[in-house]
């Protein structure tokens, strides 16, 4: 019997992540998988694609999945599911990303290539730390947060549930007695330079970072 190892989405995420995938878990009894109800090919880089139906309808000795959908809410709507279908979830570290052990991690978690996390870090559930992104000592990262690439999140760093951090964002270092806070559903614009906490559900950008207000049309 088979083992089946799925990236649930081919976008363009998934198809990033798919190969760390493989160099971790690779062997004669492992099958790898898209899963994607939007994409009609069979195939995508060589990986079979699958609907969700068909993966749940296979047999296999155990199936496991990671979640690479960008969209935290939608991202949350499928662990939901997968949950109550019995699915396991794989914590995917790539190989050269590092996480220290005193590092707490929650299921589903995406470490991609050259992350790192340091000390007395916590980081919840189902979240995507994407390439080179950085989290210093202390920081506590909610459920369903994405850090896009380059992130440098200093120490003493709270950030909430469903937060987006964009490309090379910088976020500034708290402390224990009073750490920066990104606010739950906040969104960080590629580049900008975080000097002091975010409220919920906002969008920031650029240095020091001020709340964007887009223009009317
Ligand atoms: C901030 C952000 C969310 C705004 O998105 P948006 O509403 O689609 O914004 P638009 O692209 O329509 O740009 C609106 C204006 O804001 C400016 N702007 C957009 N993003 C900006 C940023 N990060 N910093 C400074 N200005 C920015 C644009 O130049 C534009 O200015 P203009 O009106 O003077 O022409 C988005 O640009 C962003 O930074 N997202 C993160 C992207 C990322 O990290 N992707 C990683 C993929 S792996």
């Amino acid at each position: 019997m088979t083992h089946i190892y799925a990236v649930y989405s081919a976008g363009g995420f998934g198809r990033e992540i798919m190969p760390a995938l493989q160099a971790n878990y690779r062997a004669n009894d492992v099958e790898f998988v898209f899963v994607d109800d939007n994409i009609q090919d069979e195939q995508v880089n060589g990986v079979a694609v699958l609907t969700y139906e068909r993966f749940t309808a296979m047999s296999a000795e155990s199936k496991k999945i990671v979640i690479a959908v960008a969209d935290s809410k939608i991202r949350e709507k499928l662990a939901d599911k997968c949950e109550k279908d019995g699915i396991q979830f794989i914590n995917l570290i790539a190989n050269n990303a590092i996480a220290y052990e005193q590092a707490e991690v929650q299921e589903g978690l995406v470490l991609f290539v050259y992350a790192l996390l340091t000390v007395n870090v916590k980081v919840g559930k189902h979240c995507h730390i994407s390439a080179y992104s950085y989290i210093g000592h202390d920081c506590t990262i909610g459920d369903f947060v994405t850090f896009a690439p380059r992130v440098s999140c200093n120490g003493n760093v709270v950030i909430e549930d469903h937060a987006y951090i964009g490309t090379g964002a910088i976020i500034k270092q708290g402390t224990a007695e009073k750490p920066v806070v990104i606010g739950r559903g906040a969104v960080i614009g590629m580049g900008a330079v975080v000097t002091k906490s975010v409220p919920a559900g906002v969008t920031v950008v650029g240095n020091p970072a001020r709340i964007f207000e887009p223009k009317a049309s």
